[in-house]
């Protein structure tokens, strides 16, 4: 029996990553941020001129790939074949080629693996966020939240996030673009699991999200 299992999924701008900071904290879970593979997968195929709207191409290069999460004081270190990488991740480029590499089917199969393998690694539990992480990599994880909220709120918290290198207009459309993708590509789109709680964050304060999200985690924990 393997630790206990948290599944967050959403949208972008939804607060995954927040709300899944905090569980990992307050229930002493590994946190992995499963977008931040996808971007490093996509950082290396944008160094390296691979088309990413080309899936074999794609899935080549994982085969010479080795990307690692670690724990870090705000979210996940990532190692893309030994170099950390973490401060190139959120470049809008990247994070428009993540959105095209995540479509493939045998790229996600070759993520949800090691997915898979880093999450069941972690002794005490592992809390894990992404677009996938209820209905595919872990289907029998012990929580599952859905996290959604209008593409307002969503555009506003991502702006007040980022360093301004991008207009709020540039910004809500990229948002709305990658979430359409995500929505509708084949291959596991974006879709609550039927066993999920949603939770529409749109009008809560930040801490009213975070209490909620620990009051679930607290009824299985
Ligand atoms: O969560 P984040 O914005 O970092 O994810 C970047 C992109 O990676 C998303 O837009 C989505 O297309 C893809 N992704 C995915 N499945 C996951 C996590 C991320 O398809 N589990």
């Amino acid at each position: 029996r393997h630790g206990l299992v948290v599944a967050i999924d959403g949208p972008a701008g939804a607060g995954k990553s927040t709300v899944a900071a905090h569980l990992a904290r307050t229930f002493g879970l590994l946190n992995l941020e499963t977008g931040a593979m996808y971007r490093a997968l996509a950082l290396k195929a944008l160094r390296g001129d691979v088309v990413v709207t080309d899936g074999a191409a794609v899935l080549a290069l994982t085969h010479s790939t080795t990307i690692t999460l670690e724990p870090s004081a705000n979210g996940n270190r990532v190692l893309l074949d030994g170099e950390d990488v973490t401060a190139a991740l959120r470049n809008p480029d990247v994070t428009q080629a993540a959105s095209q590499v995540s479509t493939h089917g045998p790229v996600r199969v070759w993520m949800v693996n090691s997915q898979r393998t880093l999450g069941l690694a972690a002794p005490t539990g592992v809390v894990m966020e992404g677009r996938d992480i209820g209905t595919v990599v872990f289907p029998d994880a012990d929580v599952k939240i859905f996290l959604d909220a209008s593409v307002e709120a969503r555009g506003d918290r991502r702006y007040a996030q980022q360093p301004a290198t991008e207009s709020k207009e540039d910004l809500l459309r990229d948002m709305r673009e990658r979430d359409k993708r995500d929505r509708e590509r084949t291959e596991s789109p974006l879709r609550p699991a039927d066993d999920a709680v949603l939770v529409d964050t749109t009008g809560m304060t930040l801490d009213q999200v975070l209490e909620r999200a620990a009051a679930i985690v607290a009824k299985v924990a």
